[in-house]
């Protein structure tokens, strides 16, 4: 059998993997034989370190790291332990991120440079630091989104972080290729997660409208496409966008 989506002995990093579409994709690479890594960010109540371990409790070979992506110093790092604990990196999945939406009215400089930090510097932090320890043949995929295309009411801070995933994604792809390693973003549309949970219910119904499929997508429908992008089945893929969106746009 072709077994072009077997990640078996692979090392993955999946950034912000404690909850919602990270844990999907780390369980999801894991139970194609991948070593994962999962990573957290500490907070207040330590909800992200149970929840991380929990997730890694239920692979086989998962390690945990805590590491804020947005703190080069804590990215440098986390990668030592990969490099000592693992020898290596076969995936890296630039995953983490977070929203304040507010209204160029309303947003605050901070909310500004929360957003940039996290969504935006984080996948440069973990990217420039990963690049030492991926292998020949390695994948890194970066988790964008439909705001980066549509301007969602808002988003200011959110939409320009992920345009600038995009454009991170394409000068990656095209400086790691003699390595022959891909890179790839994934841009998912409205996904059913504690993320989308916090949006209003007007601005919910607002998004759902639009969606030609009439739903909102599921953590397993991202998962399954960044799994192919972190396959050998995907090869000969690279600084491409994948919209795993419904159909809100058809780019
Ligand atoms: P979520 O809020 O459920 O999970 C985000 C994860 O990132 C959490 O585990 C959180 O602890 C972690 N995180 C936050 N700040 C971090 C930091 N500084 N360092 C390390 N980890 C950190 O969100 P969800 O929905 O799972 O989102 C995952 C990714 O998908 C994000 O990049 C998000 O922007 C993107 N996305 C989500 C969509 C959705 O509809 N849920 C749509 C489009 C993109």
């Amino acid at each position: 059998m072709d077994n072009r989506l077997d990640l078996a002995g692979k090392v993955a990093l999946v950034t912000g993997s404690s909850r919602g579409i990270g844990a999907g994709i780390v369980r999801g690479l894991a139970a194609r034989g991948g070593k994962c890594v999962v990573n957290y960010v500490e907070d207040r109540d330590g909800r992200n370190h149970a929840e991380a371990q929990a997730v890694a409790s239920g692979l086989q070979d998962a390690i945990v790291l805590q590491c804020d992506v947005g703190d080069p110093a804590q990215v440098d790092g986390m990668m030592d332990q990969v490099r000592q604990r693992l020898g290596g990196l076969d995936i890296l999945v630039n995953n983490a991120g977070i929203l304040r939406d507010r209204t160029l009215k309303k947003i605050t400089p901070q909310d500004w440079e929360d957003v940039l930090r996290i969504n935006l510097s984080g996948v440069f932090n973990c990217t420039r630091s990963a690049v030492p320890l991926l292998r020949p043949g390695g994948r890194v995929v970066n988790i964008a989104s439909v705001s980066a295309f549509l301007g969602v009411y808002g988003q200011a801070n959110y939409a320009a972080a992920k345009a600038g995933v995009l454009g991170l994604t394409k000068v990656t792809a095209r400086e790691l290729a003699k390595q022959g390693i891909t890179v790839n973003a994934v841009a998912p549309g409205v996904i059913d997660t504690e993320m989308t949970r916090s949006l209003t219910p007007e601005a919910m119904k607002h998004l759902l409208d639009q969606i030609p499929l009439g739903r909102a997508g599921t953590v397993d429908e991202v998962v399954h496409a960044v799994t192919f992008l972190c396959s050998p089945a995907s090869g000969y893929i690279t600084g491409q966008v994948l919209h795993v969106n419904g159909g809100i746009l058809m780019a």
